[in-house]
């Protein structure tokens, strides 16, 4: 049986295991997928130890993902332009293949829920790793623009200078956002975990049709409650299609099969994931 696992710190929560299980499902499929705790300090040892076992793929998360990106022997483009790795492959004579799938999960989920990208004006909330990770992939989907607004400045400004080679990338603070047509929204912010919005002026979200939250739970984000005061319009989407369109993206990159992501999605609902 194929071995497949996800690497994190803490790891009990995850639902890799079950997300990839429903996918081996679809194909009548049997692969072995576990959760595995890496110490902190130990990362590269948990992974060589389940390569050294024949393990054929394996995703990242946190704190990890920026440790991946260092081990992998080679690296996808869109894992460069990322700077981390959430999926590992093991390609010929036992070397690590990096791959990141986040910013594709996240362009396939906006375009699964009929998303205009092409010419679209995006406002990025948050400079961070997730930001990162999905700046080129929304590019290769047509955006017009990308402004990124961060609550420290300068690292959306570093970060927009990164992609402004690709496209119409420019970086704000969360005050002095430069306009308000912005046709997408997205927050790649950790806010919402804990309950908190970004402090944007509402003006820059009162014309978007489209609202998303990176983050997802039971209950509509915070984000989202805050967009919804403010824009009765805006269709509202949480991470969950992103949670599970990376993880489509990787099972793609491994087995080379795309699994269908909306009856995934039913599943995790449904509570049967
Ligand atoms: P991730 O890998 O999930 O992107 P990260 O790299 O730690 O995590 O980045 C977290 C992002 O959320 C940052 O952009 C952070 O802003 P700062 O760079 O100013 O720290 C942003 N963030 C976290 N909590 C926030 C809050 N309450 N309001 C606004 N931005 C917040």
């Amino acid at each position: 049986m194929d071995k497949y696992a996800v690497f994190g710190h803490p790891i009990k929560h995850s639902k890799s295991p079950m997300i990839h299980q429903a996918f081996a499902r679809q194909y009548g499929e049997l692969i072995s997928y576990e959760a595995i705790l890496a110490p902190l300090d130990g990362f590269k040892e948990s992974i060589d130890a389940f390569f050294a076992a024949g393990g054929k793929g394996a995703n990242v998360t946190l704190p990890f993902k920026e440790e991946a990106f260092s081990l992998a022997d080679k690296l996808t483009e869109r894992a460069k332009l990322a700077g981390a790795v959430n999926t590992l492959k093991r390609i010929d004579a036992g070397l690590l293949l990096g791959d990141n799938t986040d910013g594709a999960g996240l362009v396939a989920d906006l375009l699964r829920q009929g998303a205009q990208l092409e010419n679209a004006k995006i406002l990025l909330l948050g400079a961070g790793g997730a930001a990162r990770g999905c700046i080129f992939p929304l590019i290769q989907a047509g955006v017009s623009s990308i402004e990124i607004a961060n609550r420290t400045q300068s690292k959306a400004q570093t970060l927009a200078q990164a992609f402004s080679q690709y496209g119409d990338v420019i970086g704000c603070g969360l005050d002095n956002i430069s306009n308000a047509d912005f046709s997408i929204v997205i927050n790649s912010t950790s806010s919402s975990v804990s309950g908190d919005t970004p402090n944007i002026d509402p003006v820059h979200i009162q014309a978007c049709v489209l609202a998303y939250d990176m983050f997802y739970s039971d209950q509509q984000t915070s984000f989202l409650d805050w967009v919804a005061t403010y824009n009765s319009s805006a269709k509202l989407l949480d991470g969950l299609g992103m949670l599970i369109g990376q993880a489509a993206e990787a099972y793609y990159v491994w087995r080379d099969k795309h699994p269908d992501v909306t009856q995934v999605i039913h599943e995790f609902k449904q509570g049967s994931i």
